[in-house]
């Protein structure tokens, strides 16, 4: 891959994201197309430039949106954004709310995770003579989520509400869930549901890369009396919240371009975390 040159040194933060199809206000530099051992990724990767901080932003499910969840080649994904350099990733999605208090357009950063997938994904890269295990009892990257809650708070009176932990609950879908399944989550402690953190935190978790997820509620389900859950509801408080979103963003990547957090976005802490058992470079 050529990466321009001033990307050498230099950290990379991205953006994987529903319903974020793009960053406004930062300058595209390159688009790479990186083909790795588990195929290529949803989409061309596009290195943005900010404060001399290269961005990588990859949308999960495709340019124009054409891959469902549980068509997203998350081990491509990963691979290819460890192997231009990328050390931590924002990752951004739509979820609904299991939680009365979670309204919809609120923003929450996940601390846990249940994987409710049902094992159709390719979900790791230990298989075929690698071996490995890695540790996954806190999914997220805590020093990023604090990050995400400054920015988050700062924007408070723009009307933007976080909630600063949660369990998200990620389901196999393409369907959405019964009323019995949704009531059951919330009993089990669910904050929110989506179809897209697993097995998308794994392997970031796999390839040692720091990872934190920002969730924003776009319904209710349907455990509650109010309407249930389909896409055009999701879709309208997408593009009702989504200024909100982008703004939240980049204000997280300001944060995160700073010479101050250049240890987070570089992610050292988690070298070595998988024994470095596969090759991403
Ligand atoms: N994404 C957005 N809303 C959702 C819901 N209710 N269930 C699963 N994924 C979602």
């Amino acid at each position: 891959i050529d990466l321009p040159s001033h990307f050498d040194s230099k950290p990379a933060i991205v953006i994987g994201g529903t319903g974020l199809g793009a960053i406004d206000g930062y300058t595209p530099v390159a688009a790479l197309h990186p083909v790795t051992p588990w195929g290529k990724p949803s989409s061309p990767i596009f290195i943005l430039e900010h404060a001399g901080v290269p961005i990588a932003f990859l949308a999960r499910h495709g340019l124009h949106h054409q891959l469902a969840p549980h068509e997203v080649p998350a081990r491509a994904n990963m691979a290819a954004l460890r192997s231009i350099g990328v050390r931590s990733v924002i990752a951004f999605s739509a979820v609904g709310s299991l939680r009365e208090e979670i309204k919809p357009m609120d923003f929450v950063v996940p601390d846990q995770i249940i994987d409710r997938t049902k094992g159709v994904r390719p979900f790791t890269f230990f298989e075929g003579g690698v071996v490995g295990h890695v540790g996954f009892a806190d999914p997220f990257d805590a020093g990023l989520g604090r990050v995400v809650e400054r920015c988050a708070a700062a924007m408070k009176g723009d009307g933007v509400t976080l909630h600063t932990a949660g369990t998200v609950v990620c389901m196999e879908g393409p369907q959405f869930s019964t009323r019995a399944e949704s009531n059951m989550y919330r009993a089990w402690g669910g904050s929110v549901i989506n179809m897209s953190a697993l097995p998308e935190a794994k392997l970031a978790r796999e390839a040692e890369l720091a990872y934190q997820m920002i969730c924003m509620a776009t319904d209710y389900d349907c455990w509650q009396d109010s309407e249930d859950v389909d896409v055009a509801m999701v879709m309208k408080f997408m593009a009702a919240n989504s200024a909100n979103a982008k703004h939240l963003v980049g204000a997280v990547l300001d944060e995160l371009c700073k010479l101050e957090n250049s240890d987070l976005v570089l992610a050292k802490h988690w070298a070595g975390s998988a024994q470095g058992a596969v090759k991403f470079m």
